[in-house]
């Protein structure tokens, strides 16, 4: 799928599927899976704040609780001039990603993008448990 498009379905999401009682702060989320399939997801706030799920998570985990793995592009948007996904939610994408391409929307026509080393350089993840140097 085109960025601009995905942006569009992030934007939708932003608007639409958020629940934000508590901050007004509202971002959105779409990730686009390899076998091209989509998933959107807004943030959820709780009372008691720590169980508050960001937009990220939410349509990550709509993707991988369906079966898929791996992400292709994620595109986030929110109130915020360019809203970057937090570090939990970094961790959760390289978790489920290979070599994505992060956008990190205003609007269609105003987006960047970034790779995953970009924005959780030195990273640890999956692979990394079956690197032991003590060979075991
Ligand atoms: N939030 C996200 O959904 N994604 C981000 O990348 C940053 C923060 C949410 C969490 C909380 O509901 C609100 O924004 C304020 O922190």
């Amino acid at each position: 799928m085109e960025i601009e498009e995905l942006i569009e379905k992030a934007i939708n999401a932003k608007n639409n599927q958020t629940y934000t009682p508590y901050s007004h702060f509202n971002v959105g989320c779409a990730v686009e899976m390899e076998d091209g399939s989509i998933y959107t997801g807004g943030n959820i706030e709780i009372a008691s704040y720590s169980p508050t799920n960001c937009a990220e998570r939410t349509a990550i985990f709509k993707a991988v609780s369906e079966g898929k793995r791996e992400i292709k592009k994620i595109a986030i948007t929110g109130d915020a001039d360019y809203t970057f996904p937090c570090g939990v939610c970094r961790q959760v994408i390289r978790e489920f990603a290979k070599d994505p391409i992060i956008v990190i929307a205003n609007s269609t026509n105003d987006y960047k993008t970034f790779t995953m080393d970009e924005i959780l350089p030195h990273s640890f993840g999956p692979e990394d448990l079956t690197r032991s140097k003590n060979g075991e």
